[in-house]
C-alpha cells in the first residue's frame, strides 16, 4: 500500500504516517510545511515529503500522477477553530476547497480509496450519542465545512464512483501536540501534565468525547484498509462523555506538580457528546485501546521525555 497523506506535518497526518510505516506501508507526506520536531524521526527514511498548498488543484493532479504505485489519499488539511472563525473565507477555501481538489483528482485518476477527516463538529450541539444517522446539523462555520465536505464525498462516491469514507474524529489529545496557551483549548487543558498553569477563561460546562490522539489515527487507518463496508461515514471516538471536571481531576491525579487549572464556566465550543461508535465496531473492527486514564498517562510518558 502506498498513502499519500495531506496535512501528513499534523496531529492527525503524522499519527496516520506513524501508524502506517509501522505497518510497512509506503507514505507521502504532502504539507505546506515539514516538521521540525522528532516526533517522525524513527521512520522519516519511510516517508517522502512533498511541499504543496491543497489548493493547487494542478500541483496536486501532476503530484498523484507521478506516483504510479499510489493506492490512496488520506486527506487531513484544515484549519480548524480560531482560524475558522477569525477568517471563515479564507478557511471555507482551504476546508471545502481542499477536499473538492482531492476528490476531483482521485475521480481523475481514477483507482485510490479516500478517507477524509471528518469531525464530530457536523452534529453540532445535538445531545449524544450520536449516530452515523443523526442528521448533519453544525453549530459553527467549522462544522459546516466539515458537512460540506461531507457531502461532496458522498456525491463523489454516488455520482462518479470514488471509494472515499469519512472518519468523524472528536476532541483530540496527545503527542506531539505540547500544551500551551498557543495551543487549542482541547491540548491546553492538559498543560498541568507539562509542568504548566491553566486558565482557560472558558468551557467548563463543555461537551465532547475526547479521544487519545493514537486509536483516532488507529481508526482512519482502519477505514483505509477496510473492504465491503456499508457506510461511507463512521465514528471514530471512544463513546464516552468525560464532563471537564473528570479531566482535570485525571490530569491532576497524574500531575502532582500542583499546578493551577482553572477552566472558567460556559462552553468553548457548542458541541453534543459522546459519538456512538458501534458501526466502528461491527464494520471496522475499530476499539478505542484508550480510556481517559489510560490516554492521560501516555501524554504524561511522552511529555516527560519530549516536552
Ligand atoms: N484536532 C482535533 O481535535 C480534531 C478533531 C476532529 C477532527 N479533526 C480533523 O482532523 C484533521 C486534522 O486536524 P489536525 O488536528 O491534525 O490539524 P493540524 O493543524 O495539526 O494539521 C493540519 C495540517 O495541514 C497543513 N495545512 C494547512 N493548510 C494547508 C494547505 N493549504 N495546504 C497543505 N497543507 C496545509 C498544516 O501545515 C498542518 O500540518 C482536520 O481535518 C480536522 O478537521 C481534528
Amino acid at each position: 500500500m502506498s498513502v499519500l497523506i495531506t496535512g501528513g506535518s499534523g496531529l492527525v497526518g503524522s499519527w496516520v504516517a506513524k501508524l502506517l510505516v509501522e505497518e510497512g506501508e509506503d507514505v507521502i507526506i504532502y504539507d505546506m510545511f515539514e516538521r521540525r520536531d522528532n516526533f517522525l524521526d524513527h521512520v522519516a527514511d519511510k516517508i517522502t515529503f512533498i511541499e504543496g498548498n491543497i489548493l493547487g488543484l494542478a500541483h496536486l493532479n501532476e503530484t498523484v500522477r507521478n506516483l504510479p504505485e499510489l493506492t490512496g489519499i488520506v486527506h487531513t488539511v484544515a484549519l480548524l477553530g480560531g482560524d475558522v472563525r477569525d477568517n471563515p473565507h479564507f478557511a471555507t477555501q482551504v476546508n471545502v476547497g481542499g477536499t473538492h481538489n482531492v476528490l476531483e483528482v482521485a475521480r481523475q485518476v481514477g483507482g485510490l480509496k479516500v478517507v477524509y477527516v471528518s469531525s464530530g463538529a457536523v452534529y453540532g450541539k445535538q445531545e449524544g450519542p450520536l449516530t452515523e444517522d443523526t442528521p448533519m446539523i453544525p453549530s459553527d462555520p467549522y462544522g459546516a465545512t466539515k458537512a460540506m465536505s461531507e457531502h461532496l464525498c458522498h456525491q463523489y462516491h454516488d455520482t462518479y464512483g470514488v471509494d472515499v469514507l469519512c472518519a468523524r474524529l472528536f476532541f483530540l489529545y496527545g503527542p506531539p501536540n505540547i500544551p500551551g496557551p498557543n495551543s487549542g483549548f482541547n491540548t491546553n487543558l492538559f498543560g498541568a501534565l507539562a509542568g504548566k498553569d491553566v486558565n482557560l477563561l472558558k468551557g467548563r460546562d463543555q461537551k465532547g468525547d475526547w479521544t487519545y490522539i493514537e486509536d483516532a489515527a488507529r481508526g482512519v487507518v482502519l477505514m483505509l484498509k477496510a473492504q465491503n463496508v456499508t457506510n461511507r461515514s463512521f465514528n471514530i471516538a471512544t463513546g464516552t462523555f468525560n464532563p471537564i471536571d473528570e479531566i482535570v481531576e485525571m490530569v491532576r491525579k497524574h500531575a502532582p506538580g500542583g499546578n493551577k487549572i482553572e477552566v472558567g464556566p460556559g462552553v468553548n465550543l457548542e458541541r453534543g457528546a459522546p459519538l456512538d461508535i458501534t458501526l466502528a465496531r461491527e464494520q471496522l473492527g475499530y476499539e478505542p485501546k484508550y480510556d481517559l486514564e489510560a490516554g492521560v498517562k501516555a501524554f504524561k510518558e511522552w511529555l516527560d521525555q519530549n516536552g
